[in-house]
């Protein structure tokens, strides 16, 4: 814990009071917003949740909010529904907010909340760029709340196991880390112009700090995550988790000496623009972490995806005296002959949401299992490796190849990356997918530099995004 190097200091184990006078044992009423997958999950899972009860929701799409509603009216419940977050949070009755809104919402709402006085369950990634880090942990500590990313590995038990046992040294050092997810996803084909809002949607609420621009792809929902003004990728998508998984394993809170990433929107012509395919290290100087997202099959014709040690989504983490393979649901520990050492079966992060409940109960937010400063550090690592790569250039496999050099492992990573890519129809020698150089970020002074001077400047435009009033995140919080 500490040490995002925010500035903002003394951690607070014993947070104030939940705002609405709610007492120890009485129920906390919460509000989920963004009624999507993962909005509508939590509801579900929440309605199974004793001590909590959903007492308003929130999506500028009313068909969802209705849809969501009847889910309510079939228990015989009353919900509050909202389609604006900000009279959301005007509701009394509210005591936390859980968010599942699309990314480019995230820290913004969090901050809100946290003045509001409301205790806050935050998707992940819980930012959208690197200088919201900063300003939601000003507003989690300034107003005292009770803040969890939704990073919920971090609470399955499988995984929780494995990771006592690693730590207690009984594989020896970590020696190098590698989280994957690889899944199978298509092309969004391309539109011919821009597309109609469905009708249930106020497109300006959705849109929020986002440009208001016409819709330039079929979908409005779900496929912001390929567009850089409301996602982060599916690197700041699915790789999320494995990014976190990493950084918890090595207990890194701080930034790497040096990273780079590359990949591309290989093999697609169509209106997304985020990386399909991405690889980026980090090197911490004792430990090199990688992390890899693959939405292309095994080859160009297949159905089927590649896998890394048995596995499509998850982590190797590799020590001195074996192998941890696995993650969410827990995983295995191999020795060096391949022989399975133990087994720890997991959950799935199952009782995260409880965690962060008993914490906004007892207002001892040291028992977070993803506190928000450790949220914010794992969005900061994905958003240094999205801005290595959109700042970077077209590299042929043996320019990109030479800077994996430094370790063993890394260059065995990257070969199997270019292999992948080439059996998807990339031209090796081509330069064509693009690569950052190693690229470094001063934490203190939140600047890129060192380096390649013309790549630091685009990636520092990237630090902070344009804001569209009024829905800003604050410079004083
Ligand atoms: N922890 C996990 O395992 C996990 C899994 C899936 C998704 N997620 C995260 O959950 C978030 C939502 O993902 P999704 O797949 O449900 O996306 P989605 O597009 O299906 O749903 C997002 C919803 O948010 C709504 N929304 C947009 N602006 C809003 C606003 N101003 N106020 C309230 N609602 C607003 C949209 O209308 C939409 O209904 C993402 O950040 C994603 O990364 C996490």
């Amino acid at each position: 814990m500490a040490g995002a190097g925010f500035g903002v200091t003394g951690f607070p184990h014993l947070v104030q009071g939940m705002g609405h006078g709610v007492r120890a044992n009485s129920l906390i009423q919460l509000a989920v917003v963004g009624l999507g997958n993962k909005g509508g999950a939590h509801i579900k899972d929440l309605f199974e949740e004793p001590g909590a009860r959903v007492v308003a929701i929130c999506d500028p799409d009313r068909a969802r909010l209705e849809e969501n509603e009847a889910l309510f009216k079939e228990r015989g419940r009353e919900v509050g529904c909202y389609t604006d977050y900000q009279e959301l949070l005007s509701d009394e009755r509210i005591d936390g907010v859980v968010i599942a809104s699309p990314n480019h919402w995230h820290a913004l709402m969090g901050i809100w909340a946290c003045q509001a006085g409301k205790d806050v369950y935050l998707e992940k990634p819980v930012t959208h760029d690197i200088w919201e880090g900063r300003q939601l942990l000003k507003a989690a500590r300034t107003y005292k709340r009770v803040v969890q990313a939704g990073t919920q590995n971090r609470s399955d038990d499988g995984f929780r196991a494995a990771a006592e046992y690693i730590r207690a040294g009984k594989l020896g050092r970590i020696l190098w880390v590698h989280g994957i997810w690889y899944q199978k996803r298509e092309s969004l084909g391309r539109v011919a112009g821009p597309q109609a809002i469905p009708s249930s949607v106020d497109y300006d609420l959705w849109t929020g700090p986002a440009p208001l621009e016409p819709l330039r792809r079929s979908r409005l929902h779900y496929d912001w995550h390929w567009d850089w003004s409301t996602g982060n990728g599916d690197f700041g998508n699915l790789g999320m988790h494995q990014l976190d998984d990493c950084v918890w394993i090595l207990r890194k809170t701080g930034l790497p000496h040096r990273f780079f990433s590359g990949g591309g929107r290989v093999s697609w012509d169509d209106d997304g623009e985020t990386p399909n395919t991405q690889w980026a290290v980090f090197d911490f100087g004792d430990v090199p972490m990688m992390v890899e997202v693959r939405n292309l099959p095994h080859k160009r014709g297949v159905d089927y995806m590649d896998s890394l040690r048995g596995v499509r989504r998850g982590n190797v983490i590799h020590c001195e005296g074996g192998t941890f393979i696995g993650g969410r649901f827990g995983g295995r520990i191999f020795d060096a002959s391949g022989k399975r050492l133990e087994q720890f079966p997991g959950d799935g992060g199952a009782t995260h949401m409880a965690n962060w409940l008993q914490a906004v109960r007892s207002r001892d937010a040291s028992t977070l299992r993803a506190e928000i400063e450790d949220g914010i550090g794992s969005a900061r690592l994905c958003h240094l490796a999205n801005t290595a790569f959109r700042s970077g250039y077209g590299m042929t496999q043996k320019e990109w190849m030479a800077q994996a050099e430094f370790h063993a492992a890394v260059e065995a990573a990257g070969r199997s990356f270019g292999e992948h890519l080439a059996r998807n129809g990339m031209d090796p020698t081509q330069r064509a997918v693009s690569f950052s150089p190693w690229m470094h970020f001063d934490e203190e002074k939140s600047v890129y530099d060192g380096g390649d001077v013309s790549v630091n400047l685009i990636a520092n435009a990237l630090v902070r995004r344009y804001y569209r009033e009024p829905f800003v995140v604050p410079e004083l919080v």
